[in-house]
């Protein structure tokens, strides 16, 4: 059976007594059977791994470099985070992407890094508006997984189908989409669990969950509240039978 997840992208949100405060209501909540992972800015990796020692919550941090050490001011290697306790790392985020010029070959290498050095990726992939609207969504989101995963051991990879689109807009994918991108996406990586992210709230987490191929979320603005965050976990709980 392929794995469930379910990822909170903070970005570039909270200032640390903010961040403690919410890592902390997500420990006293959060009681959920599926694997729940906070991704935090790097500067909160150190202070989280303290508060989620022991709980049901595992860390991811929102990229890394490929290197594992060097004159690279400005990067954090995977070394950095393993030692700060990170399972996970977000590789490929369309903001990585679009905002700071991250290739398909950067990411390539970032995949290669973090399974070296015992990280599980989270790759994203997922097309623009006008890409979309040119016919050309699959052909995109089949280039970025070719090109992240190429010569890649699958085990341990996670992939999460981001619509560029239908992040931070509030409004998701409609079920048909995702069930479309989602299919065509299992088919060229079989067993590895597909996230989907963008505009994920409490209000239409069962329906997205309740699609086959929708293996977990990927969550950025309704993950900064402990609450609304438990509601999409169990949300999804509820969908996909999970007791
Ligand atoms: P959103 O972000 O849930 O705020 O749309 C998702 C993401 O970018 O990972």
């Amino acid at each position: 059976m392929r794995k469930n997840l379910i990822a909170a992208n903070w970005k570039m949100h909270f200032d640390l007594i903010t961040a403690l405060n919410v890592a902390r209501g997500m420990v006293e909540i959060l009681d959920n059977k599926i694997e729940t992972v906070v991704c935090p800015p790097f500067v909160y990796l150190d202070r989280l791994n303290e508060i989620f020692n022991g709980s049901s919550i595992w860390l991811g941090a929102q990229n890394m470099h490929y290197e594992d050490e060097g004159a690279f001011t400005g990067e954090i290697s995977p070394i950095m985070l393993k030692s700060v306790g990170c399972k996970y790392v977000i590789l490929g985020h369309s903001e990585r992407r679009h905002i700071f010029s991250e290739s398909d070959s950067d990411i390539h290498k970032k995949v290669i890094s973090a399974l070296k050095h015992g990280l599980k990726p989270i790759v994203c992939v997922g097309e623009t508006l006008s890409e979309r609207r040119d016919g050309r969504a699959e052909r995109v989101v089949e280039r970025q997984i070719v090109a992240a995963l190429d010569g890649v051991d699958l085990d341990g990879v996670v992939v999460a189908y981001e619509p560029v689109w239908a992040i931070g807009t509030g409004v998701p994918a409609d079920v048909e989409t995702v069930k479309e991108m989602h299919g065509f996406l299992r088919e060229l990586i079989e067993d590895v669990p597909i996230l989907y992210g963008g505009s994920v709230k409490d209000r239409n987490a069962f329906e997205l969950a309740s699609i086959e191929d929708v293996d977990g979320f990927l969550v950025g603005s309704a993950s900064l509240s402990a609450q609304s965050f438990k509601k999409i976990i169990d949300e999804f709980e509820k969908a996909k039978g999970v007791n």
